[in-house]
């Protein structure tokens, strides 16, 4: 895999992931730059976040395109565009298509609120507090063609008995992807994890 620098987050929400990622390009922890932000949603506060930041942005709106490929195509043709070498899925709430991600065959990445592949696609914190599961955590995984499926790069884990509601775990989950995604892009920046190399078994376990 040749040098990252050049990293792209894709978003829909709140951006805190994202900011965390600024945050450590800003300390000087990720050695890369975001060329892009693109938001699918105008009103999304992680858009204002990369305007503070002064970050290049950009408002994709998929209710404009007739197909979820005409919408990837436009997608692709931005990244292309600011020569995008990562592409950095941060509560993106939006599914691939599969021509998208062959195009960037091992440069998306995605972190998920669950143990994979516990729990793939939404509402994580309920099923683990209605299956009354004993531990809970947080998976970064390459995107591929599945839902939350590719290979999994690293995952955090911690006591789920301890938390006695869903906000108490929504935040233990927001304070660990904090610091793992960043702490993972900067080894993938650095070469130490080597996407093309992935194969979803020897992957990164934390316990927090
Ligand atoms: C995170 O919990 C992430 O795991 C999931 O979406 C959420 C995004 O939060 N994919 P934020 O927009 O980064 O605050």
């Amino acid at each position: 895999m040749g040098d990252i620098k050049k990293l792209a987050v894709l978003v829909s929400g709140n951006g805190s992931n994202l900011q965390s990622i600024i945050d450590s390009i800003n300390i000087g922890e990720i050695n890369a730059n975001i060329s892009l932000v693109i938001s699918n949603i105008e009103t999304a506060f992680a858009l204002t976040r990369a305007k503070q930041e002064n970050l290049n942005s950009a408002f994709l709106n998929h209710k404009n395109f007739s197909s979820r490929e005409s919408f990837d195509q436009a997608l692709s043709e931005l990244l292309i565009k600011h020569e995008v070498d990562l592409i950095v899925l941060a509560g993106f709430m939006r599914i691939l298509s599969n021509s998208f991600i062959e195009k960037f065959n091992r440069k998306i990445i995605n972190i998920h609120p669950s143990l994979l592949p516990k729990y793939p696609g939404l509402n994580t914190h309920e099923k683990v507090i209605n299956n009354k599961d004993k531990f809970h955590g947080v998976t970064i995984h390459l995107v591929d063609e599945g839902l939350d499926s590719g290979p999994i790069i690293a995952q955090a884990r911690f006591k789920a008995t301890k938390y006695k509601d869903i906000d108490g775990l929504i935040t233990k989950v927001h304070s660990i992807e904090h610091k793992l995604y960043p702490m993972i892009i900067k080894m993938i920046v650095e070469g130490e994890i080597n996407l093309n190399e992935l194969n979803g078994k020897n992957f990164k376990c934390y316990d927090s």
